[in-house]
């Protein structure tokens, strides 16, 4: 079983052998990463085994963000005022094809809902969005309790209430 430890992004870290199945996400990790973070349009975290710092496992983004009331389910926005609602957004998140169906991504997904969870003390967020890359993408956010947004079935929500502390 491998561990992990869970940081902000740095250059130390290898992202020229990051390969995820996804030519977007990988070409973003390797290229365009630095220039978010100098920007303030993303918080990147990174995930390495405990033994080998430089090895890329996984990453995600974080970034604030808002959806108009009128995207939202019915059942949440009937709760909620009639002006777009601050969200905080997954942007991206990928795991190694090497560490891929052994429980990293759940570990990133989680990470980031207690990493959101803990700056809505300070930050008020309804909920946690994010877009899915592809269908089968899809069927892993749900599987986390994820709901698609009405008429974008790629575009998933997770309703603070899901994870506040
Ligand atoms: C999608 C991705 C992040 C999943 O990471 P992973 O480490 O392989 O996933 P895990 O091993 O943590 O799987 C966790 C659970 O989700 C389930 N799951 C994984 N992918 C799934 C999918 N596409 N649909 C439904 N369930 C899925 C697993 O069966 C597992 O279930 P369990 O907890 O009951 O055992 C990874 O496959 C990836 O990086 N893919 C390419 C990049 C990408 O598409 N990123 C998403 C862009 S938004």
């Amino acid at each position: 079983m491998t561990f992990y430890n869970i940081r902000l992004f740095d250059k130390t870290v290898d992202t020229a052998s990051f390969s995820c199945g996804q030519p977007q996400l990988d070409e973003y990790i390797c290229r365009y990463v630095s220039q978010d973070i100098k920007r303030n349009v993303a918080r990147v975290f990174i995930a390495t085994p405990v033994n080998d710092t430089v090895q890329l496992a996984g990453f995600y983004t974080l970034s604030a963000g808002s959806v108009s009331c009128t995207d939202l389910p019915l059942s949440l926005a009937k709760t909620l005022p009639h002006y777009p609602v601050p969200v905080a957004l997954i942007g991206r998140l990928a795991v190694n094809s090497h560490f891929q169906g052994k429980g990293l991504g759940s570990i990133l997904l989680a990470d980031a809902c207690q990493r959101v969870a803990n700056a809505s003390t300070t930050l008020a967020v309804v909920g946690i969005v994010v877009d899915a890359k592809d269908k089968a993408t899809v069927g892993f956010y749900q599987h986390f309790g994820f709901i698609s947004l009405p008429g974008q079935p790629d575009r998933l929500l997770l309703p603070a209430k899901a994870f506040r502390v």
